[in-house]
């Protein structure tokens, strides 16, 4: 393999060259690693603080929501959901399924609630859209959905279809592999979270954004206890201190958004994710004898451009191509097969023309062998 390599990987992810210097050379970062993190005077408190401040401003968080910064990743949140939302594990709470992701937040939280399929995408076809969702805030209560099903390379690129959705729903998006790649319509959600090693920097801190009205509200319904850990309200109440914050990954989150701001905001991001996964799909498409895509344009995900190889074997032979030619990640997730090209903020505009020639140069060659 050469020895600078481009990474396309889903998470762990690229990571903006600031971002990666903080486990290099940067003494400062290690410096605070070691510091208390309850002291006011120290450094960790104000990271702290800045980095929720940073986290409003850039994603436009209005005051009507709070944020925590948790722990566990989307796998904890995954069974906070029925633990923050519902009264007891009796109650029942709707779920869209549309892919992996969405499939894993339903198989947690059926520990915890009674699961019901609002909807469901079969593969290939385009994400169905809210006023089709068998959902009823009467009996739901809430309605948890994906935005982009990192596993299966699909995608909700505006929150635009919530507005059909039965007024009273308490409306959960699952945000980790899109959040910080476009706008979000804050007031159409009453919860939002996304696990870190995507957007948001390193892995290690969930960022929960919820609804204060709506998190007092459950709160004060439920009839069982909730772990400190995942109780999202108490969480935001304290400050995202309600035990020791996972400093590293603060201070990586914090510089992403740093990186973020300085480079023009999440329209950008929006705008260079536009441009990426464009490139790379239409190079797919142009070479459609030797590259096929399952989803349908209008829901291809600008996150995770998934595609397959007409055999296993040609995908292993791409595959293993790729790596000789320096871009790895390039795998698909392990229940999907075939191969995924993530495009997060981080993956540079130079590593994916990169990549798009790359994929031409084997198409063509591999049409003419
Ligand atoms: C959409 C989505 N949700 C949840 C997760 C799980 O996150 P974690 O590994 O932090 O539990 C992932 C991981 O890739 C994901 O892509």
């Amino acid at each position: 393999m050469p020895a600078r390599v481009f990474n396309f990987s889903a998470g762990p992810s690229a990571l903006f060259p600031e971002v990666r210097s903080v486990l290099g050379a940067d003494v400062a970062g290690g410096a605070l690693l070691e510091r208390a993190s309850r002291d006011a005077e120290g450094p960790v408190v104000p990271l702290l603080h800045a980095t929720l401040r940073a986290l409003r401003r850039v994603l436009g968080i209005p005051d009507t929501h709070s944020v925590a910064l948790c722990h566990g990743g989307g796998l904890a949140a995954h069974a906070a959901l029925p633990l923050n939302l519902c009264r007891d594990a009796a109650d029942s709470a709707a779920f869209l399924s549309t892919g992996v992701w969405s499939d894993r937040a339903l198989a947690e939280a059926a520990r915890f609630c009674v699961p019901h399929i609002a909807a469901a995408s079969p593969t290939r076809a385009l994400l169905p859209t809210a006023g089709g969702w068998d959902t009823d805030p009467q009996r739901h209560r809430f309605v948890h959905f994906t935005l982009n099903e990192t596993a299966d390379g699909r995608e909700f690129h505006s929150d635009a279809h919530l507005a059909d959705l039965p007024a009273g729903s308490v409306v959960v998006a699952d945000a980790t592999s899109t959040l910080l790649s476009r706008p979000v319509q804050w007031g159409l959600y009453d919860v939002v979270y996304a696990s870190g090693g995507k957007n948001l920097g390193p892995v290690g801190v969930t960022v929960v954004v919820g609804r204060t009205a709506t998190l007092q509200r459950a709160a004060a319904e439920r009839r069982r206890a909730v772990p400190a850990v995942l109780d999202w309200h108490a969480n935001a109440e304290a400050g995202s201190a309600l035990n020791t914050p996972c400093v590293f990954a603060l201070l990586g989150l914090k510089r992403t958004l740093d990186f973020v701001e300085r480079k023009g905001g999440v329209e950008r991001m929006q705008a260079e994710a536009l441009q990426k996964s464009t490139l790379v799909y239409n190079t797919l498409d142009d070479h459609a004898r030797v590259f096929a895509v399952d989803a349908p344009p209008d829901c291809r995900s600008r996150m995770n451009a998934c595609f397959k190889l007409r055999s296993p074997a040609d995908t292993r032979d791409f595959l293993a191509a790729a790596k000789d030619a320096g871009f790895v990640g390039l795998q698909g997730h392990a229940e999907r097969g075939g191969c995924r090209a993530t495009l997060y903020n981080a993956v540079p505009w130079t590593a994916v023309q990169r990549l798009a020639a790359f994929l031409r140069g084997y198409a063509v060659h591999s049409v003419v062998a």
